[in-house]
């Protein structure tokens, strides 16, 4: 009888203990110490036992009531307490908003010139960063003699191929794949072995724009650019083209921006230094030799297409002043840009 005294009081201790609320505490009670316990049982065996036998187990049955009383009262208060606890909360206090994320700037701006284009009925083409010599050169009418080759620090890859040097490599892989009408922008990300500062990286992104179809002329390109330039820079931006050379457009340009910030009256600008140009990318007319590369006929098509980067026009918009910032990846920059997050 002993030892069961021992064992029960060990159990009800434990259960009482790991008690989830005050009701399961209010059972474990009445289990333990209620009229039909086996407790209660017990004492009421004693008074039957011989004498010498009563005082050592009344004794141990008193201890382990109170051991379980102590044990009901203890935990108890420790669940009075937390309930005491979770009441105080202040619903009227503002919430703790989750942090809100946001899109890096350049990506902001990959997907304000997607809109611009889809809007003027272009769809979105995409192609691998790891390409290979035809279609980042040979394809594009560059030769490997061909000095234009030099103006791409071209990072090779040990086995084979290289990183895209331009965005260019997707107007080829499109080309390959479909027949002409063609119209088509690309976005996306390109490598070249630049000392890296403030306005120079080894990985950059690019827009790159094709549209090929019958009788597309310099005025479908020219009406293209400043209808980008407007929409990205405001409804007064005015397009110089000048004249430049590219492998695979002829003629070829170079076109530039009116300066958003000073209308060209501030040689401090930082933008344009007071000439009130900005100077923003490469385009032209397809040269006959890119048709024939990828077997569409020059006779009977033409085209033109453009490149832009990314980074000087978000630098541009953003106000940013060092193109390192873009892939430094550090969330004080980056949360900065949160207008459309
Ligand atoms: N791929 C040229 C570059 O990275 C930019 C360019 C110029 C793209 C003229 C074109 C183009 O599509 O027609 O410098």
């Amino acid at each position: 009888m002993l030892e069961d005294l021992q064992e029960l009081q060990k159990a009800a201790v434990e259960d009482i203990q790991h008690a989830a609320d005050l009701t399961v505490l209010e059972d474990l009670r009445v289990r333990y110490l209620g009229r039909k316990s086996q407790l209660r049982q017990i004492m009421g065996q004693i008074g039957r036992l011989p004498a010498d036998q009563r005082p050592q187990l009344g004794q141990a049955a008193g201890s382990a009531q109170s051991a379980i009383q102590n044990a009901l009262d203890v935990r108890h208060q420790s669940l009075q307490e937390s309930i005491e606890a979770e009441s105080h909360l202040d619903v009227t206090l503002p919430g703790r908003a989750p942090r809100r994320g946001s899109l890096h700037p350049l990506s902001q701006l990959i997907d304000e010139l997607s809109d611009v284009f889809r809007g003027m009925g272009f769809d979105l083409a995409d192609g691998p960063e790891v390409e290979d010599e035809y279609h980042n050169f040979d394809a594009l009418n560059t030769p490997a003699d061909h000095p234009a080759r030099d103006l791409h620090d071209t990072f090779y890859l040990r086995e084979a191929g290289l990183l895209r040097t331009h965005t260019s490599t997707v107007q080829i892989r499109v080309m390959e794949n479909q027949p002409p009408p063609v119209r088509i922008v690309s976005l996306g990300r390109c490598y070249r072995k630049e000392t890296v500062d403030a306005t120079h990286h080894f990985a950059f992104h690019q827009i790159e724009g094709l549209f090929v179809d019958q009788n597309v002329s310099f005025a479908d390109l020219k009406g293209t650019i400043e209808s980008m330039g407007r929409q990205l820079l405001g409804d007064d931006t005015r397009v110089r083209f000048r004249s430049h050379f590219f492998p695979f457009t002829e003629p070829s340009v170079e076109y530039d921006f009116s300066c958003s910030i000073c209308s060209g009256e501030d040689t401090r600008c930082s933008i344009c230094k007071g000439t009130g140009w900005i100077e923003i990318a490469g385009a032209g007319m397809v040269d006959p030799a890119v048709f024939t590369s990828v077997g569409y006929d020059p006779e009977k098509y033409s085209g033109f297409a453009f490149g832009m980067g990314l980074e000087r026009m978000a630098m541009i918009r953003y106000g940013i002043d060092d193109v390192r910032l873009f892939l430094d990846n550090d969330l004080r920059f980056t949360r900065q840009f949160s207008a459309r997050g």
